[in-house]
C-alpha cells in the first residue's frame, strides 16, 4: 500500500518508523516531513491544511490511505473534503471527521459531550461576552485556583489557572470582550480545578471497536522540576507506573467506553485516535481534555512499544473491523527527551548544523524541527528531536536516551535532564 502522513513534528516521524516496518508497504509519504522522514520516505512540500494540494499528491501517488498527525486539518475538515470529492471517498482518512474533531475543536463542545454521557470531569459553565456578568458571578461560586479556558484552538496556549480571583475577573474580561485569544476566546469555559497528577491515555477507534493504546505522562514546563513556561512537551514517559490495571480499568470502564458509544448516540462515525487527558484524582480518572491525535512527544514512546503492525490497525479502522486486529505491546519501559533550540517556548534560532546523530547507538533519534541542506541536518524549529530508548526501569530507558543525548549537539542546544523525575521508583 502507498501510505500518505500529514504533517511535520516527531509524531510524523513515529508514525513513518512504524509504518516503514510493516510488510504491506509500498511507499510511504509525509507532507510535508522533515530530515527524519526524508531518510525513511519521500517528504513533499505541500500544507496539509491546503486540501486541493492534498487531493494531487494523493492522486498522483496512488496513495491508499491517508494518515492524519496534526489536529489542524481534521478540525479544518480534511476527512470530510474526501468524503465529499469522488475521486478520494474510498480512501481512507485516519483521524475523525469535522463533527468528531470538535471534541478538541471546542472545549464547550466537549465539556458538553462528558456531561451528556456521563463521563468524570471537572464542573464547569460556559460564557461568552454577552453573559460575562454571570461569569463574574460563577467565578466568585468557586474557591481558587481559578480555570479558565478559551473555547477553541489557541495553540495550546488557551488555558489559564489562576489564584486571585480579582485576576481571574480581569482575564475573563480580556478573553471574552477583548479576544485574548482572538475567535477562540469568544467563548471561555470556566472549571473547577482538578487536584492530581496528569497522564494521558490513547485511544485507536474504528467508531464501534477500540483498542487502548500504551499510557505516557509528558513533561510539558521548560524548567527542571516542571516550572516555567509551557511548551508543547520536552519529553515522555510510557508506561505511567501510577496506571496500573485496577486505574486502568477505571478509565476504560468510566471514559473510554462511554466516550466511544457517546460518539455512536450522537451519530459521529469516529475513525481514529483519541487522545484523552486525565487527572487522577485519589485514584479516580477525570477527563481533562481530548484530543482527536496523537500526542507529541507522547507518540515518540507510544508507538515504539506497540509490536504488532500498525498499518493492519489502521486497516482495521478503515474497514471497521479492529477487533479482528492483533495488537500486542512491550513490556519495556520507553523514554523520550526531546532537543530543542535554545530560548524556545519564546524567540529562538533556526538553522543550526545538528552533529553526531551517526554516533548514536541503542536510542531512536526521531525529527521534529528539522530539515536536510545539502546533507547537512539543520535546526528548523524550536523542538528539533526526541531521543527514544528502551528500559527494564525508567531509569535504564532514560540512562540510553541521555548517554546519546551527549553524543548530539547543535549551537544553543537544551533539553531537560530530570525527564521522569517524579516516576522513578
Ligand atoms: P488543557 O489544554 O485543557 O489540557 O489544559 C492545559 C493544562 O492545564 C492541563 O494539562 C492541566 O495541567 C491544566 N488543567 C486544565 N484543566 C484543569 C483542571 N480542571 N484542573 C487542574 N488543572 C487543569
Ligand atoms: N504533548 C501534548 C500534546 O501533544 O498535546
Amino acid at each position: 500500500m502507498n501510505i500518505l502522513i500529514l504533517g511535520s513534528g516527531g509524531r510524523e516521524h513515529a508514525f513513518a518508523y512504524k509504518l516503514s516496518q510493516s510488510k504491506k508497504i509500498k511507499k510511504l509519504f509525509v507532507a510535508p516531513g522533515n530530515a527524519g522522514t526524508h531518510q525513511i520516505a519521500e517528504n513533499i512540500a505541500i500544507n496539509p491544511t491546503d486540501f486541493e494540494a492534498v487531493k494531487k499528491v494523493v492522486l498522483t501517488n496512488k496513495v491508499d490511505m491517508v494518515v492524519v498527525g496534526p489536529e489542524a486539518p481534521l478540525v479544518a475538515g480534511v476527512h470530510d473534503y474526501f468524503l465529499a470529492d469522488n475521486e478520494l471517498k474510498s480512501i481512507p482518512v485516519i483521524g475523525p471527521k469535522k463533527d468528531g474533531a470538535l471534541l478538541e475543536g471546542s472545549k464547550d463542545f466537549s465539556k458538553q459531550f462528558m456531561q451528556k454521557h456521563g463521563i468524570p470531569t471537572a464542573k464547569y459553565q460556559s460564557f461568552t461576552k454577552e453573559t460575562l456578568a454571570e461569569g463574574h458571578a460563577f467565578l466568585e461560586t468557586l474557591n481558587p485556583p481559578f480555570v479558565l479556558k478559551a473555547d477553541g484552538l489557541a495553540a495550546g496556549k488557551g488555558v489559564l489557572i489562576l489564584d486571585d480571583i480579582e485576576e481571574a475577573k480581569a482575564e475573563l474580561t480580556e478573553m471574552l470582550t477583548n479576544e485574548k485569544f482572538g475567535e477562540a476566546s469568544a467563548t471561555v469555559v470556566i472549571e473547577e480545578f482538578l487536584k492530581g497528577i496528569e497522564l494521558s491515555v490513547f485511544v485507536l477507534t474504528d467508531g464501534k471497536n477500540y483498542k487502548v493504546l500504551p499510557s505516557a505522562k509528558d513533561y510539558k514546563r521548560i524548567g527542571e522540576g516542571d516550572v516555567g513556561l509551557n511548551t508543547g512537551g520536552m519529553g515522555a514517559i510510557s508506561p505511567v507506573p501510577f496506571a496500573d490495571e485496577v486505574f486502568l480499568n477505571k478509565v476504560e470502564e468510566r471514559i473510554i467506553k462511554p466516550t466511544v458509544t457517546g460518539l455512536q448516540k450522537d451519530g459521529i462515525d469516529y475513525r481514529g485516535f483519541i487522545f484523552i487527558g486525565l487527572m487522577n484524582v485519589n485514584g479516580y480518572p477525570f477527563v481533562i481534555e481530548y484530543n482527536v491525535r496523537m500526542g507529541d512527544p507522547e507518540t515518540e514512546v507510544v508507538l515504539p512499544r506497540i509490536t504488532s503492525d500498525l498499518l493492519s490497525l489502521f486497516e482495521g479502522v478503515a474497514n471497521q473491523n479492529l477487533d479482528e486486529k492483533s495488537y500486542e505491546v512491550t513490556n519495556e519501559v520507553a523514554t523520550t527527551v526531546m532537543l530543542v533550540s535554545g530560548g524556545y517556548p519564546e524567540a529562538y534560532e533556526k538553522g543550526k548544523e545538528i552533529t553526531g546523530l551517526d554516533n548514536v547507538d541503542n536510542a531512536i533519534v526521531f525529527h521534529a524541527g528539522t530539515k536536510i541542506e545539502e546533507n547537512t541536518i539543520l535546526s528548523n524549529g524550536g523542538r528539533v528531536m526526541a531521543i527514544t530508548s528502551f528500559g527494564n526501569t525508567i531509569e535504564e530507558a532514560l540512562k540510553h536516551s541521555y548517554t546519546n543525548i551527549d553524543k548530539i549537539s547543535f549551537e544553543k542546544m537544551n533539553y531537560r535532564k530530570d525527564i521522569g523525575f517524579d516516576l522513578k521508583s
